[in-house]
C-alpha cells in the first residue's frame, strides 16, 4: 500500500478526509487564524467537546468528533509561541506533528490534514516550520504504514511555495 504527502493551497475546513488538525491554543478554547474557521465550520458542539478536555499542553494533541465538518475527527494540538520564554521549541512544534500523527494512527485514521502549526498568530518562521512538518510527518508515516495520505494544507502562497520547494529534499 503506497503512502502519500500532498501539498494543497486552501481552506483546511472544507477538505475531505478522516482528520483535521487544529492549530488551537492551550485553552482549546476557540480563537483567531484557522482555529476560528474551524470551530466556524464545525459548530457549536465542537466547543462543548472542548470544553471536557481540560486544556492541552503544548506540543501534545487531544481529538474530538468534527461535527459539521467532512472530516470525521480534528485533532487539537497547541504549538509553540515563537516570541516566547519556551525552551526548546523546534522539539515542541515536532511534537506536534509527532502526537497528533500518533493519535491519528491510534483511532484509525487513514487520510489527514494539517495546517503550518505556529506560523500564524504564534510567529514561527514559515522555513523553519516548514523543514520540522515535512521530517517529523516523513518520520511518522514510516511508523504508521496505514496512514495513507498526509496533506499539507497551506493557506497563503508563501507558506505553500515553501512546501513545493522543502519537500523536494
Ligand atoms: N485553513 C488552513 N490554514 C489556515 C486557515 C484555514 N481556514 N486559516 C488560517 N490558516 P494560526 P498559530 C493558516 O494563526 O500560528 C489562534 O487564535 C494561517 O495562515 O491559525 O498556531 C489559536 O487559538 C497560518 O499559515 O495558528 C491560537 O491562539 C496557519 O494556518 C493561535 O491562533 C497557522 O496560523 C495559534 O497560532
Amino acid at each position: 500500500m503506497g503512502q502519500v504527502i500532498e501539498i494543497v493551497k486552501g481552506d483546511i475546513t472544507q477538505l475531505s478526509v478522516d482528520a483535521i488538525v487544529n492549530a488551537a491554543n492551550s485553552s482549546l478554547m476557540g480563537g483567531g487564524g484557522v482555529d476560528g474557521a474551524i470551530h466556524r465550520a464545525a459548530g457549536p458542539e465542537l466547543l462543548e467537546e472542548c470544553k471536557t478536555l481540560n486544556g492541552c499542553p503544548t506540543g501534545e494533541a487531544k481529538m474530538t468528533k468534527g461535527y459539521n465538518l467532512p472530516a470525521k475527527y480534528v485533532i487539537h494540538t497547541v504549538g509553540p509561541i515563537f516570541f516566547s520564554q519556551q525552551p526548546n521549541k523546534p522539539l515542541l512544534l515536532a511534537n506536534c506533528y509527532r502526537n497528533s500523527m500518533r493519535i491519528a494512527a491510534e483511532n484509525g485514521v487513514k487520510t489527514i490534514a494539517f495546517p503550518a502549526i505556529s506560523t500564524g498568530v504564534y510567529s514561527y518562521p514559515v522555513r523553519e516550520a516548514t523543514g520540522i512538518a515535512i521530517q517529523e510527518v516523513r518520520r511518522a508515516m514510516v511508523r504508521y504504514r496505514k496512514i495513507e495520505r498526509v496533506v499539507f494544507c497551506c493557506f497563503d502562497d508563501y507558506t505553500y511555495n515553501t512546501y513545493l520547494e522543502l519537500i523536494k529534499e
